[in-house]
């Protein structure tokens, strides 16, 4: 790899996102130049090996341009409303722009089956099999729950309200989205796990109230849950605007965590990366302002 942003040969999609952020950041310290693909480049701060295009999953021009010339490309799948034609537009763009390696991040859902014998995760494994059909070099990333996704309720926990569990007692091998990232990078740069579905975890099963004793002993205040059924989650999501298939997969997503089916823990970051992977604690600590705004 080069050291100039304009030979950058990474495309990092989803790169104002959590875990695109992150693989910027060890780009960053890597000194590797990358091309960072925003709807909005405004959204993102400029650094001198980070090369900003704007794009976006819905117009596939866009993804031409922002693949053309890379070698290697991470693949974000758009959450929310996401839909399997985003991921085979930007399979299409990088076949078509000469790419030779996807890295995608997948969810540990993806591999799993409901009661009904349907896959949990559908929109993920519509996009894994977008990817590991493209006869490019692939790499699949499944990831359970982010230990980041508590960021989300700062606001709740400054103001002494309690956290919604949709997940009960069940555990899952919670995991610091910067080991996904590190990961991510590694099968960028090098190829490592080319050609594999990696399911990547935390070092220990946690269910939401050991996560909310964990981060109320690292701030040193109390935090409580609130057990959120699924029919009162749907209405939530719904009147936040999900769209109806977004908001069925999620309710699938937190019955089959419930039920524990998410409560594997793999050793696979420990393999990729030669240390061993981040604890939620350890993740809490560093994060430890972000839930000190007011009150704290
Ligand atoms: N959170 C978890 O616990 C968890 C666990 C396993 C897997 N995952 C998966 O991880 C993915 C989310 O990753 P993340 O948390 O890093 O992302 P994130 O922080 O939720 O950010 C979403 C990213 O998607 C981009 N995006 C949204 N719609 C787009 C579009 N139409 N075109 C181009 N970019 C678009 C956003 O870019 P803009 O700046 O343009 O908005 C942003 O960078 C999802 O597929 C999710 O299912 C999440």
């Amino acid at each position: 790899m080069s050291d100039s942003v304009s030979d950058s040969k990474l495309l990092i999609t989803g790169a104002s996102g959590t875990v695109g952020g992150a693989i910027l950041a060890v780009m960053r310290r890597r000194g590797v130049p990358v091309r960072a693909l925003v709807r909005n480049a405004a959204t993102l701060p400029g650094h001198p090996l980070v090369d900003i295009v704007e794009g976006d999953y819905d117009d596939p021009r866009s993804l031409d341009a922002a693949t053309a010339g890379m070698e290697a490309v991470f693949v974000l799948t758009t959450p929310g409303s996401p839909a399997p034609r985003h991921d085979r537009a930007l399979v299409r763009a990088a076949r078509s722009a000469g790419v030779t390696r996807l890295v995608k991040l997948s969810a540990t859902s993806a591999g799993a089956r409901g009661p009904d014998g349907r896959i949990v995760g559908s929109w993920h494994r519509a996009a894994e099999d977008a990817v590991t059909a493209s006869g490019l070099s692939w790499t699949i990333l499944r990831a359970p729950s982010f230990a980041s996704n508590f960021l989300r309720w700062a606001d709740l926990i400054d103001r002494g309200l309690p956290i919604p569990n949709m997940t009960g007692s069940g555990r899952q091998g919670v995991i610091d989205p910067r080991d996904v990232a590190a990961v991510a990078a590694a099968c960028l740069l090098t190829g490592v796990g080319a050609g594999r579905t990696i399911t990547l975890t935390g070092p220990e099963p946690l269910s939401v109230p050991d996560q909310v004793a964990c981060l109320a002993r690292v701030l040193g205040r109390e935090i409580t849950t609130v057990d959120v059924p699924p029919d009162r989650a749907r209405a939530r999501m719904r009147s936040a605007g999900m769209d109806a298939p977004a908001v069925e997969a999620v309710v699938a997503g937190a019955a089959w965590a419930r039920e524990g089916g998410n409560a594997r823990v793999t050793e696979e970051v420990r393999s990729i990366l030669g240390r061993p992977a981040g604890t939620f604690e350890r993740w809490a600590r560093d994060h430890r302002a972000a839930f000190q705004r007011g009150g704290g």
